[in-house]
């Protein structure tokens, strides 16, 4: 697919903001830092359209994008960075589960995984979440440029293996770096076959 348009709609932390518009939306969600912002800019070829940082803890809202004026990509806040406060943890937590809860036109959600650890125990609970929650996802690995191509087939071999512990089959996922623009084509093409079915 060919991004003709990306803009930004708005930021908020109320579900209940969110552009009312019934386009099909899209959602990166993971740890902080994993890549989420990094990611909407490589797929959209806008370097700074989602606001990224070397720190944990940059994204904390809602942010809409539209894409090609016909579907919206969706950054949100990471979980899991120890050095935000209790308090703001929680109402993080509290808007992003009310996001994927109450978000009628979220088509699937991408949970990214750093391609470099092994499958950590918050992205375990956060797929099985959703999985309790009928929300479709995909696993989005990213920063495979830290890997060479065989330990990477490790890695995600080794994720496969801790997955199908849970899960009847490996969920849908893609072998990502938004540095090298790996993976870019192949997220597009499966954003496109959804919009289109
Ligand atoms: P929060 O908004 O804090 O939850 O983080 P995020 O998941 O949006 O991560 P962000 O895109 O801000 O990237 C975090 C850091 O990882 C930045 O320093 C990025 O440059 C770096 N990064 C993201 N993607 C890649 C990648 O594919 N390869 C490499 N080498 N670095 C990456
Ligand atoms: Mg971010």
């Amino acid at each position: 697919m060919l991004i003709k348009s990306a803009e930004f709609v708005v930021s908020n932390s109320d579900v209940a903001k969110c552009p009312k518009s019934s386009l099909p939306e899209y959602a990166f969600i993971g740890r902080s830092n994993v890549g989420k912002s990094s990611l909407i800019n490589m797929l959209t070829g806008r370097r700074s359209l989602a606001k990224t940082s070397g720190k944990p803890g940059k994204t904390q809202l809602i942010n809409h994008f539209l894409i090609n004026k016909n579907w919206h990509l969706v950054d949100l806040p990471g979980y899991g960075y120890a050095r935000v406060s209790k308090s703001s943890k929680k109402t993080f937590q509290k808007f992003i589960t009310q996001y994927f809860s109450y978000r009628e036109q979220l088509v699937s959600a991408f949970v990214l995984v750093d391609i470099r650890h092994k499958p950590q125990p918050i992205d375990l609970e956060f797929m099985n979440w959703l999985g309790e929650n009928s929300i479709p996802f995909s696993i989005i690995f990213t920063k495979a440029d830290k890997l060479k191509p065989k330990v990477i087939e490790r890695h995600v071999d080794d994720y496969k293996k801790v997955m199908l512990e849970f899960w009847e089959e490996m969920p849908n996922y893609f072998v990502t770096s938004s540095s090298k623009s790996i993976g870019k084509d192949d997220v597009l093409a499966y954003i496109e076959t959804l919009n289109d079915s």
